[in-house]
């Protein structure tokens, strides 16, 4: 106590300034890790409603999280490309989760008359409770390249897919979820554009869920007071779905606890949690 007093009045009130950052980004750390890894997962069925419009359902994230919401007493639209998939997907979900009803619908976000397509999607749900979309479908470039060496396949794939789908999509669900006052949206960005400061050789990808980050912001405000929560999930492990399916590849656990974690990833675990998290304690540590 002595030596405290002994201390200038401006030392004291730069000490109590550090006590309170340090109390901030404790408390911060706390909460991130309550809602990470504690705190259950909502109850998906009644916050929000009882289907889930899923797409890109047929391969990795979609897929696992179609499984996840079937689990949790969802119905389902599983929306992908390949009629095949689809059936095998709903066949196995079905056998696993035989009280989910699961309707599925055939549609290439890559196609040429993407609008209408995703009218038809619209007219399809129409009179459903959906209360989750996940906008999972999404590519990424076949490897690495310079964007001069971007064709103009697949620059026009990228778009379409990542941004115009997702757009569209989201656009023909919102409307029943306001209706009902309720609903949550998850949008399955990528670490490429807002965790890591750039990503080359990717440009057009990164670009494209920098869109899909401001987007889900956008919409998480502007919805907010409407009943209807917005996320944007940022996946920061880099590997292909496809080379993961070899049962030696070394991400495989990173992977397996990604989905695992799922059940408090989605609709909680803030994508931008981690970022800001990350960000703000770097932040204040180094400036
Ligand atoms: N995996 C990662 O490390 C990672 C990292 C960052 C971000 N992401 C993002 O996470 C999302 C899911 O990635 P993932 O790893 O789960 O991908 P994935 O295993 O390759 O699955 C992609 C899904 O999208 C569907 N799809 C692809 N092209 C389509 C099209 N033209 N029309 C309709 N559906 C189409 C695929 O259908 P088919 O089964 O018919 O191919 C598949 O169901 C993507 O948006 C991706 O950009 C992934």
């Amino acid at each position: 106590m002595d030596a405290l007093s002994a201390q200038p009045a401006w030392a004291l009130a730069l000490a109590g300034v550090g006590l309170l950052v340090a109390a901030r980004a404790s408390a911060r750390l706390a909460m991130w890790l309550y809602a990470a890894f504690l705190r259950p997962g909502k109850p998906l069925r009644r916050r929000y409603g009882e289907w889930a419009v899923v797409t890109g359902a047929t391969d990795g994230i979609g897929r696992a999280m179609a499984f996840r919401f079937a689990a949790a007493g969802l119905h389902l639209v599983l929306v992908g490309r390949s009629p095949d998939k689809l059936a095998a997907v709903s066949k196995e979900i079905r056998a696993k989760h035989p009280r989910a009803e699961v309707r599925t619908f055939v549609l290439d976000f890559a196609a040429e008359g993407l609008a209408a397509k995703v009218d038809a999607l619209r007219d399809s749900i129409r009179g459903l409770d959906v209360g989750v979309l996940v906008n999972s479908a999404g590519m990424s470039y076949p490897y690495a390249r310079y964007f001069h060496e971007v064709d103009e396949e697949l620059m026009r794939n990228l778009i379409r897919l990542n941004v115009e789908a997702l757009t569209r999509v989201t656009h023909a669900v919102l409307p029943g979820m306001v209706e009902r006052k309720r609903g949550a949206i998850v949008n399955i960005g990528s670490g490429a554009s807002t965790i890591l400061p750039s990503y080359p050789l990717y440009s057009v990808y990164a670009a494209t869920k920098a869109y899909v980050d401001q987007f889900s912001r956008c919409l998480a405000v502007e919805y907010k007071n409407k009943g209807i929560d917005v996320q944007c999930q940022v996946p920061n492990i880099y590997y292909s779905w496809r080379f993961m399916r070899s049962p030696d590849c070394f991400l495989l656990p990173a992977v397996q606890l990604y989905i695992a974690r799922s059940h408090c990833c989605y609709l909680y675990f803030s994508a931008y949690g981690v970022k800001d998290f990350i960000g703000n304690v770097v932040g204040q540590l180094v400036t």
